[in-house]
C-alpha cells in the first residue's frame, strides 16, 4: 500500500526568515491534509529552525544532500548524524544536480545510501536521464546504469525503506514536464527494476515519486498514473500556495 508523498526540494533558496515564513504558510495550508505524506527539505542553514516549527506538525523534515562518514575532516561537509540530530527523516540523494555540478558519482551516491540506512534516515534517491539519452533512446538504460550503480550490495530488507524519484533532467526548471505517459513508461520499468532486484511484494510498496516541473496545473495528471506515487517538487514549492496546491491535488488519489 503506497500513500502519496509530496517532497519540497527548496534547493539553494531561503533565508533562515524566509524559510520560516515559508513553513508556517505550508503549515496552515496543510494541517487538515492527512492523506498525503508532506516533506519539507530546506537548505541546512534553515534546518534547525524549521525542525522547531515543524514539531507536531505530522510534516517531515528532509535535508538535500549528506557525507556519508559519520564525523571526520571534511571541510564544509554534513554529517547523516548531524542532519538526524536537527530532526530529519528524510535525505534527497543523488540528485542530476548534485551529479553534474559537484561530480557525483553512483559509487558515491551509493555510499551515502548506505550511511543514511545505517543512521535510520529514509534516503529519497533521484535518478533520471538527459535530453541527449531521451533523444538518443538511451534513456532507460541510464536510468538502468544509476538503479544498479546506486543500490549495490542493498539487501531487499533495505529497499523497502526507500523513496525513489524519477526526475528527467530535461525536465528540471525547464517548465517541460514529462508527459503522464512518459511518467509512467519509466516509473513503471523502476518498480521492475525493484521487482528483479527484490520481489513482487517489495516493489509493490516503495514510492516512486516524480520531479521535474510539477505544479498544481500537472500534479493530478501525474498523480493519476498507477506507478506514480508522488512529486519531487523544486519550483513550484518556493511559494506556499503553489506548494499547498500541489498537495491538495494529489487528494483524489488515496493509497495504491
Ligand atoms: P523543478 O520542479 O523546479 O523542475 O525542480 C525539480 C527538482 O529538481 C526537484 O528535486
Amino acid at each position: 500500500m503506497r500513500k502519496p508523498m509530496i517532497a519540497g526540494n527548496w534547493k539553494m533558496y531561503k533565508t533562515t526568515q524566509e524559510a520560516m515564513n515559508l513553513v508556517n504558510t505550508i503549515k496552515a495550508g496543510v494541517h487538515a491534509i492527512s492523506d498525503c505524506d508532506i516533506v519539507v527539505c530546506p537548505p541546512f542553514t534553515a534546518l534547525s529552525n524549521v525542525s522547531h516549527l515543524l514539531n507536531g506538525s505530522g510534516i517531515y523534515l528532509g535535508a538535500q544532500n549528506m557525507h556519508f562518514e559519520r564525523e571526520g575532516a571534511f571541510t564544509g561537509e554534513i554529517s547523516p548524524v548531524m542532519i538526524k540530530d536537527l530532526g530529519c527523516r528524510y535525505v534527497i540523494l543523488g540528485h542530476s544536480e548534485r551529479r553534474q555540478y559537484f561530480g557525483e558519482t553512483d559509487e558515491l551516491i551509493n555510499k551515502k545510501v548506505k550511511a543514511a540506512l545505517a543512521y535510520s534516515l529514509i534516503p529519497i534517491v533521484c535518478v533520471g536521464e538527459t535530453l541527449a539519452e531521451r533523444e538518443s533512446g538511451s534513456a532507460k538504460e541510464t536510468v538502468r546504469k544509476q538503479f544498479e550503480g546506486t543500490f549495490k550490495d542493498l539487501t531487499s530488507d533495505q529497499f523497502e525503506k526507500f523513496v525513489i524519484a524519477y526526475e528527467p533532467v530535461w525536465a528540471i526548471g525547464t517548465g517541460k514536464t514529462a508527459s503522464p505517459e512518459q511518467a509512467q513508461e519509466m516509473h513503471e520499468f523502476i518498480r521492475d527494476l525493484i521487482s528483479k532486484r527484490t520481489n513482487k511484494d517489495i516493489s509493490s510498496k516503495i514510492r516512486i515519486l516524480y520531479g521535474g516541473s510539477v505544479k498544481p496545473e500537472n500534479i493530478s495528471g501525474i498523480m493519476a498514473q498507477p506507478d506514480v506515487d508522488g512529486g519531487l517538487v523544486g519550483g513550484a514549492c518556493l511559494k506556499g500556495e503553489s506548494f499547498i496546491q500541489i498537495i491538495q491535488g494529489t487528494s483524489p488519489v488515496k493509497t495504491k
